[in-house]
């Protein structure tokens, strides 16, 4: 293939056929086109966008560049995406939850980038947690105890990973095209017949509108209908964090009291909302009232426990994570209401506590975080304390503060805004 010819059909605002955008990917992966043509064309992208067609055929392409997962003979294989967001624990809670209700969740997942937390990140605040797994170990977890998730293979979807650095340094992360393939191409790969997605939408998320997070959902879904899957979208408030908890370890033990048939309001309304949406896709008809069920009964817990001892990790330090061990209060500036908790700078305040990332390859510490004791729409007294800093010796514990004390707004009235903002259906 002529990459320049290809280039230009795309700065031009041409339309790519599927033969040409698999033969690009290839030339690609083997190495026969550099990355200066590939940043030049994901450009030409993210202005001149790609069509419905062109972006299924973007994505099956960068599926098909490396391994399948073949779940077929598993009942019920399901997997939700979060387009990310700041306190969102919701995989850890959903995934033994949809098991717990008869479905197979056999999912690879992300760390934490910038401000956001990733679920392999917060597994691995488990003593004793693998998320290495060969596919032989995934595949036979997956039958036994309904739930496995490990990190992502480098075999899965390999297009992405190239595609992703170098968008990454190109500045061409943001093009819902490129977004929606890329989450879209692994999770073809990865196998699940029925796919909820959770499209955060606010401040603290990659869509800061519903209009952006509409687009992005739909374009999503119409990949995954047009390759067989059912598809299913949530869009979600992300404005607060979700529930009281952020940082990995504190976010765990938030999840397992969400298991247990407490914590937070928020995270246990999303999570049900998600559960029944994938569960209905999936053909498994269960009311939210009859799932909730399964978190108040303990047999979501149950399974969480089986997951967790089967991926190496010690059910038994749930009870008593690592946490950072020094704290510090954050108390409310004056009495009223508490107007916002901006998700963007309180997921900042953790990563520079030493919570987050910049760069894939930065060490992170597990134990640090914010606890927060209210949410938006709650009273709070003078003085009183609104969040708690979990912090190593100080570390990064100033500028934190900055943060904590920006993220916070009390006035004389506010009320709580809705979480679920839209359910959308293919
Ligand atoms: N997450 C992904 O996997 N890909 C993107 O492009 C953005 C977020």
């Amino acid at each position: 293939m002529r990459a320049t010819k290809f280039i230009m059909t795309k700065r031009e605002g041409g339309e790519h056929s599927p033969e040409e955008l698999a033969s690009f990917i290839s030339g690609y992966l083997a190495g026969e086109i550099p990355d200066y043509q590939v940043a030049a064309w994901l450009m030409a992208v993210c202005w001149r966008g790609m069509t419905g067609p062109e972006t299924a055929a973007l994505t099956e392409a960068m599926a098909s560049s490396g391994d399948r997962i073949d779940l077929s003979g598993l009942p019920h294989p399901v997997d939700k995406h979060s387009t990310g967001g700041v306190g969102d624990k919701t995989s850890l809670v959903l995934a033994p939850l949809l098991a717990a209700c008869g479905a197979t969740v056999a999912k690879m997942s992300g760390r934490g980038l910038g401000h956001t937390g990733g679920t392999i990140d917060k597994l691995e605040s488990i003593a004793g947690f693998r998320s290495s797994l060969s596919d032989r170990e995934f595949l036979e977890q997956a039958r036994s105890v309904g739930v496995v998730i490990a990190g992502q293979s480098k075999e899965l979807a390999p297009a992405d990973g190239l595609f992703y650095a170098l968008r990454d340094a190109t500045a061409t992360v943001g093009s819902v095209p490129l977004i929606a393939s890329s989450v879209m191409s692994k999770k073809l790969a990865g196998g699940a017949r029925s796919i909820v997605l959770d499209v955060k939408v606010g401040s603290g998320a990659f869509m800061k509108t519903l209009a952006e997070a509409r687009e992005l959902a739909r374009t999503m879904m119409a990949i995954g209908a047009q390759a067989g899957r059912r598809m299913r979208a949530v869009l979600s408030a992300m404005e607060e964090p979700l529930g009281l908890a952020i940082g990995n370890a504190l976010e765990v033990r938030e999840a397992v009291t969400c298991l247990q048939g407490e914590g937070p309001t928020d995270l246990r309304a999303l999570c049900l909302t998600l559960a029944s949406q994938v569960l209905a896709a999936s053909g498994i008809a269960r009311g939210e009232a009859e799932i909730a069920r399964a978190l108040d009964s303990g047999l979501a817990f149950e399974r969480l426990e089986r997951w967790i001892a089967a991926q190496g990790g010690d059910p038994t330090s749930l009870a008593n994570l690592d946490l950072a061990p020094d704290q510090t209060l954050v108390r409310a500036p004056r009495a009223g209401v508490l107007s916002a908790l901006d998700a963007l700078e309180l997921g900042q305040a953790v990563r520079v506590l030493g919570g987050g990332r910049d760069a894939k390859t930065d060490p992170i510490d597990l134990g640090v975080g914010v606890l927060l004791q209210a949410k938006v729409g709650d009273p709070v007294a003078a003085g009183e304390p609104v969040a708690t800093l979990y912090h190593r010796g100080g570390h990064g514990l100033e500028e934190a503060l900055r943060s904590v004390r920006r993220a916070l707004s009390v006035a004389d009235a506010s009320a709580p805004k809705p979480l679920i903002l839209e359910l959308l259906e293919t």
